[in-house]
């Protein structure tokens, strides 16, 4: 059964879609060139990303308006769709059923992530301004114990496939790939793009262990 334009529910599911686009998978991309910089070494990583960001004007209402309740809205609905559990997927491929049910285990993955990752950096920095003030050296030493090493290294990789598997699918429902082969081809151009961010993201990780304390490329 599809639900009618003006139903709450066709409204809420054009904004869960819209929300994991803008702004969520956008500051995903963000999120993990920013990361990326750590490869840069600990001063220029402290002073250039995290010390420019934190000086941004309005960066109350950017963090909670424009990243944390988009990301909730989504999220919470996304568990509610979940919850719903609809049956068409049976109906689909072989592929489409598995990726059916990869958006859903990765988006539960990826809420688990989501929480204990910002507990660990981004609330324990206000807890602890030393953190703040230090974020590579707190990220290198939390990544240097290979478990959370792999705990980071698999969330980043829920979030990619999530988010580009997401986008195939939303260029599906928005009605802007209609036909099958425009639907193989744009999802072929999402994977090329989830294994780019991917590699950006590892390469971030990475970066946290390897680059110079000091600073300097
Ligand atoms: C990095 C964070 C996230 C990003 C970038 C993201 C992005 C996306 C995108 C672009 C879609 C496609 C929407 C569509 O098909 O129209 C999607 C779908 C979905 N997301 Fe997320 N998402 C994120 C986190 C989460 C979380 C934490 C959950 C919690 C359960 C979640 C649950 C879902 C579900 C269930 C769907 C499938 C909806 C459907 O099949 O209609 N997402 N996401």
């Amino acid at each position: 059964m599809s639900a009618s334009i003006a139903s709450p529910h066709f409204l809420l599911r054009r904004l869960h879609s819209l929300f994991g686009i803008l702004p969520v998978g956008a500051f995903l991309a963000f999120h993990l060139w920013e990361n990326s910089q750590s490869r840069f070494g600990a001063e220029h990583f402290n002073r250039e990303v995290v010390g420019a960001l934190a000086g941004l004007n309005y960066l109350p209402f950017i963090e909670i308006g424009l990243i944390a309740l988009p990301l909730l809205l989504h999220a919470l609905y996304g568990l509610v769709i979940i919850g719903g559990g609809r049956a068409e997927p049976l109906r689909y491929s072989y592929l489409r059923n598995r990726l059916y049910w990869l958006q859903r285990i990765s988006g539960i993955g990826l809420l688990v992530f989501i929480l204990l990752h910002v507990g660990m950096t981004r609330m324990a920095g206000l807890v602890d301004p030393a953190i703040h003030a230090d974020l590579f050296g707190h990220m290198r030493a939390a990544l240097a114990n290979p478990w959370v090493f792999g705990f980071y290294l698999v969330g980043l990789w829920l979030a990619v496939v999530h988010f580009a598997n997401g986008l195939a699918t939303a260029a599906i429902s928005w009605g802007l790939t209609t036909s099958a082969m425009a639907q193989r081809r744009f999802g072929w151009l999402c994977a090329a793009g989830g294994l780019l961010l991917g590699a950006i993201g590892t390469h971030g990780l990475v970066g946290y262990l390897t680059a110079p304390v000091g600073g300097g490329a």
